[in-house]
């Protein structure tokens, strides 16, 4: 599968049935020059429209011996795999640094401290992101490295995850399992209506940004050897559903409709009122809904020999405040923070796909 860059409503990847691998990247601005930026916005766009046809960027072995080649190489025989690459723009792009206060949209901005929150500074923030997506995690990986070494001079990686395994579902997709062993993406938003409702920007507020959308980037630590000493039982309350089936726990079936009023033979909400689905099910939020692109990630193990896991949980909203409202509730009660950190963040707006001959972004600097 090939998905083309130009001339489309929205950026690739959000919509995009959900593939395989990921690597996510949030980048510092090293220039305060603002057609520094515009020019590494347009090279990132024209690259990433010939990556995504599965082409290499340039010369993989150049014709003069003492050229250095322009594409590394490492994905010229791996065809498009699939790739999406979806650039978001960070708060610091609206800063006083690039003269762009004006275009920057009434709701966004950084992300507010949230209850148990324990990011990491260096794990936090960041003015631009790529998310890379593929079937391959070589063609992924091989477009986030080209696309960075271009980035040269203008901006620097400030943080990356790697995610394997999506952990999340689209349209159509069967519901993967995240780290936890729990199916993971059963109630997500997989309808156009919801998409327009919840995740498309209407542009009404600013224009550049109609058909685009926010992105909120987490990276959370599972404490992996304490769930896997946890029994069944308690791991089903944690999320509310159960194991095996995924179903919620007022029913039998995954797909079956989550009865929050359903009391089970203790007398209690057969869904306790503090699991996971309960707390951010949008019966119980006044209807808010987010779409989850989430991934699997494992950077090995930590210094003290435990797993080091957790779930790169990628979000996108046509208001981030929707991601702090969830977030400020799970963060309180939510059973699941025994278990997790949320150690990463970083929030994006993301522009939508260019015209040809335009680049991602452009009108920003009309
Ligand atoms: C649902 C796992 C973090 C929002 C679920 C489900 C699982 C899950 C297993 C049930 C299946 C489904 O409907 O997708 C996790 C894990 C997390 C995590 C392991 C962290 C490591 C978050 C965060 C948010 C969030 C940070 C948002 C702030 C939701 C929402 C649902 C959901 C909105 C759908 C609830 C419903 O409508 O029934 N999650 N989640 N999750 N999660 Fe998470």
């Amino acid at each position: 599968t090939a998905y083309a860059f130009y001339d489309q409503v929205h950026q690739a990847g959000i919509q995009t049935p959900q593939q395989h691998h990921a690597i996510f990247v949030s980048y510092d601005l090293t220039t305060t020059d603002a057609s520094d930026l515009q020019v590494l916005l347009a090279r990132w766009s024209a690259a990433i429209s010939e990556l995504q046809r599965g082409q290499s960027l340039g010369a993989v072995q150049p014709s003069h011996a003492n050229a250095v080649p322009t594409d590394t190489g490492e994905a010229a025989d791996l065809g498009p795999n699939g790739l999406t690459v979806t650039i978001g723009l960070g708060p610091g792009v609206f800063d006083h640094r690039f003269g762009l206060a004006e275009h920057k949209p009434a709701k966004f901005a950084d992300l507010p401290q949230l209850p148990s929150d324990q990011l990491e500074k260096s794990l936090t923030g960041g003015d631009l992101s790529l998310q890379a997506c593929a079937e391959d995690p070589q063609v992924a990986y091989h477009a986030i490295r080209d696309l960075s070494r271009m980035a040269q001079g203008t901006a620097v990686v400030r943080w990356t995850v790697m995610g394997f395994g999506r952990a999340s579902a689209g349209k159509g997709q069967t519901t993967p399992r995240n780290l936890m062993g729990f199916k993971d993406g059963t109630r997500n938003i997989k309808d156009d209506a919801d998409f327009q409702r919840f995740v498309w920007h209407d542009g009404v507020d600013q224009a550049w940004m109609k058909g685009g959308t926010y992105q909120v980037a987490r990276k959370i630590q599972m404490h992996i050897e304490n769930w896997d000493t946890d029994y069944i039982g308690d791991q089903q309350n944690v999320f509310g559903r159960s194991k095996q089936e995924g179903a919620p726990l007022s029913g039998t079936r995954e797909l079956d409709v989550p009865d929050f009023a359903r009391k089970g033979a203790d007398g209690d909400p057969a869904i306790p009122a503090t699991s996971h689905v309960a707390l951010a099910a949008h019966e119980n939020n006044g209807g808010l809904k987010i779409l989850r692109r989430s991934y699997n990630f494992t950077d090995g193990m930590n210094a003290d020999g435990q797993i080091n896991a957790g779930l790169l949980f990628i979000a996108y909203m046509n208001d981030p405040a929707a991601f702090v409202t969830l977030q400020t509730k799970l963060g309180r009660v939510d059973r699941l923070n025994e278990y997790i950190a949320h150690v990463g963040s970083g929030v994006f707006a993301v522009p939508p796909a260019p015209v040809s001959g335009s680049y991602v972004g452009e009108a920003l600097f009309r």
